[in-house]
């Protein structure tokens, strides 16, 4: 059976200090979670304090981006290895927010994934449409061309252990949640999806979880969905107690 992921996205906030106290505090309020797995994903400067501190326990650490070269000169970016090294174990790619506001597109979304695995890391992909795209009826055209664009080229075993997102951008830091019927619908279309491409070992191994504004009040629900494997979180887990909050009602 799938164990569902609950992964705090921090986006830019939190200072070092913060980051550290957070990671403190968390690491004893997880200390009896059981059948969910959770992860942090704070800014680059804080990972590798954020890691040590989490070190032994039971939550994983990720970071919001990667660039897909092993090194060279690409002023302002970080390779997989490097990510490795300061304690991460998953990495996001492809967030709305990178697609909306750095050009981040499809084909760069694939090579971060090709390159994240290739070192080890677990990506977390992000797929969604746009309020407007889901008025004009087209959100299963829209993910579908996402998830195809960044699974392409992938074996099926390394689908069978990634994860992805469904984050309607609509939903997204607006307190907007999708529906639990809704949130299904879609992320068992993702399934289907990897289960033509990919065959069944990936369509039920590979992990997608839910993001757009999950709250300790609706996870349990969302949760509750078959084909849902999880939250991505954003604003709800910056606090210690709404982000353990969740991760309980998720165990
Ligand atoms: P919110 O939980 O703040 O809506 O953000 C979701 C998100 O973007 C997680 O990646």
């Amino acid at each position: 059976m799938r164990v569902p992921l609950i992964a705090g996205n921090w986006k830019m906030y939190k200072t070092l200090a913060e980051a550290v106290a957070f990671a403190r505090a968390l690491k004893e309020a997880a200390a009896g979670f059981k059948g969910v797995e959770a992860a942090v994903c704070p800014p680059f400067a804080a990972l590798a304090a954020v890691a040590g501190e989490l070190k032994g326990s039971s939550v994983a650490v990720g970071a919001q981006d990667v660039f897909w070269e092993a090194e060279g000169a690409y002023t302002g970016e970080i390779s997989p290895a490097m990510l490795v090294d300061a304690g991460c174990s998953y990495v996001i790619a492809g967030h709305s927010e990178r697609r909306q506001y750095f050009q981040e597109t499809d084909e760069n979304v694939n090579r971060k994934v090709k390159a994240a695995l290739l070192h080890g890391l677990v990506p977390i992909i992000c797929v969604g449409e746009l309020l407007q795209e889901r008025e004009a009826g087209i959100t299963e055209k829209v993910v579908q061309s996402q998830t195809g664009a960044a699974l392409a080229g992938l074996k099926p075993e390394q689908v069978a252990g990634l994860v992805i997102a469904y984050e309607p951008v609509w939903a997204i830091g607006t307190g907007r949640t999708a529906t639990e019927a809704d949130a299904q619908q879609v992320i068992a279309f993702i399934r289907t999806l990897v289960r033509d491409s990919f065959g069944d070992v990936a369509a039920y191994g590979v992990r997608i979880q839910y993001g757009g504004s999950v709250k300790p009040e609706n996870a349990a629900g969302l949760m509750s969905q078959p084909d849902i494997d999880g939250a991505l979180v954003g604003g709800a887990s910056l606090k210690v107690d709404s982000f353990a909050g969740i991760i309980k009602a998720c165990g």
